[in-house]
């Protein structure tokens, strides 16, 4: 009986042993995962807000031209150009250009906005918004969503 013995607190240290280095690399790897979210901060990375949209001679004149992943519209008028918010002010639809008239409309409550950008009918509770229009270093249009300008201004180029 004592050989029996022997082996039974063999597997049992064994068993304890296996407990123990199981432990130990649940822990390390704990503190690994923990390690690595203190380094990789827990932000999110937005859109920039201010950014390039082309060259001015590629947009059209006289036409309102959507940006979709900007969410805004580029009104050329000869070698002005203005940054119109493609976003309702009611409660936030995307605007579109009116092809039959200048203007922007929402299809969700029916706004209506001049092509300036004023609010003229529907629940929209204000004009859209103008952005700041500036030339990069290539010669390309640059639009700030960060700063807006009044309604009506223009960029020259
Ligand atoms: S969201 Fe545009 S009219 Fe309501």
């Amino acid at each position: 009986m004592p050989e029996f013995n022997v082996v039974e607190e063999e597997k049992k240290s064994r068993r304890f042993f296996m407990a123990g280095l199981f432990a130990f690399f649940t822990s390390f790897g704990l503190i690994v995962i923990g390690a690595l979210r203190y380094i990789v901060p827990n932000v999110q990375y937005g859109k920039a807000e201010r950014f390039k949209v082309g060259m001015p001679q590629d947009f059209p004149d006289k036409q309102a031209t959507y940006i979709a992943d900007q969410q805004i519209f580029i009104v050329r008028e000869g070698d002005s150009y203005t940054a119109i918010s493609a976003t309702c002010t009611h409660l936030g639809c995307a605007v579109r250009a009116n092809n039959a008239a200048p203007g922007f409309f929402c299809p969700c409550h029916g706004s209506r906005y001049e092509a300036d950008g004023k609010n003229e009918a529907g629940p929209a509770p204000r004009p859209l918004d103008t952005f700041e229009v500036s030339l990069g270093h290539q010669g390309e249009l640059v639009v700030d969503k960060r700063t807006t300008v009044p309604r009506g201004s223009r960029f020259k180029v």
